[in-house]
């Protein structure tokens, strides 16, 4: 075999290491392995500081760092953003300083809507660091002056799908609290900025109705995930491999195995590591 050829493999063969606040990170990591099968993950999930919702962005960005520290000592081609909060606070800083491509998930949605929408008005929900941040608006307003858009950070859905009350009436109260004043103003887009809010889309829908579309930020990031890959000719080529996923933790490993494997559909194993 030609040694770049080997090479090339080498690096192909490595994982895609996906970096979040805690648990709401795979769903981007549910949309990767639903797209891209063959592609190993390492995940790191800081379940023992999260949320970062509420946290200063020089926080975040520390934590993020030190996520981004351990995946580098892993074997990993790329490093995905997964959180909205941590991508808000600092995507360029990351990029700026890791050896390998690093991706946020703020782009894709930003580039999603835009394609939906048609008559430029978008909604955009996320954390309250997001929110503040203005990382969407900026993005959206970059590609398009013109756009009518209305933003509203929701911090109580976070807590909703940590503590799994989202089949209950009290969320559906706390969504028409936050979402009705975006509905009534057009929206024909919904942004769902944070890692969660994908676990609780049909709630969303139903609140917003069927006029809306939401763009769940996950679905998004996978797919630019697979476009870098080919274009950098970094995809593993070897479709026969069985996948490695392996996921840390900063927090306990145990809740973290139970609320993951139910949403990958797969018995999943977490081990802590303590950060800083
Ligand atoms: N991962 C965070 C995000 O996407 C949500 C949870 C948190 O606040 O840490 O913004």
């Amino acid at each position: 075999m030609a040694d770049n050829y080997k090479k090339h493999l080498i690096r192909a063969h490595k994982a895609i290491g996906v970096i979040d606040s805690g648990v709401g990170g795979l769903t981007v990591v549910r949309e990767i392995s639903r797209l891209m099968p063959s592609e190993s993950i390492i995940y790191f999930g800081d379940t023992a500081r999260m949320p970062y919702g509420p946290r200063p962005y020089e926080e975040v960005r520390r934590f993020a760092f030190e996520m981004i520290d351990f995946l580098q000592h892993q074997e990993i081609k790329m490093v995905v953003v997964a959180c909205n909060s941590a991508t808000a606070a600092g995507l360029s800083s990351y990029q700026k300083a890791c050896e390998h491509p690093v991706l946020g998930v703020i782009e894709p949605g930003v580039r999603a809507a835009l394609a939906h929408s048609s008559s430029g008005r978008i909604g955009v929900i996320g954390t309250v660091g997001t929110i503040n941040s203005s990382a969407y608006e900026k993005k959206l307003r970059e590609q398009n002056g013109g756009l009518h858009l209305v933003s509203k950070a929701c911090p109580l859905f976070v807590l909703l799908v940590e503590n799994n009350l989202v089949d209950t009436p009290e969320a559906k109260k706390v969504a028409h609290e936050y979402l009705d004043p975006l509905v009534g103003e057009n929206i024909d887009s919904l942004i769902l900025g944070c890692t969660h809010y994908p676990l609780m889309s049909d709630l969303i829908q139903e609140v917003v109705g069927p006029s809306v579309k939401l763009i769940n930020s996950a679905e998004e990031i996978a797919a630019e995930v697979q476009s870098i890959l080919n274009k950098s000719d970094m995809s593993n080529p070897l479709t026969t491999d069985n996948p490695r996923y392996r996921f840390f933790v900063s927090g306990s490993p145990e809740s973290f195995e139970e609320v993951g494997s139910k949403l990958l559909d797969q018995d999943i194993k977490a081990y802590q590591v303590k950060l800083a």
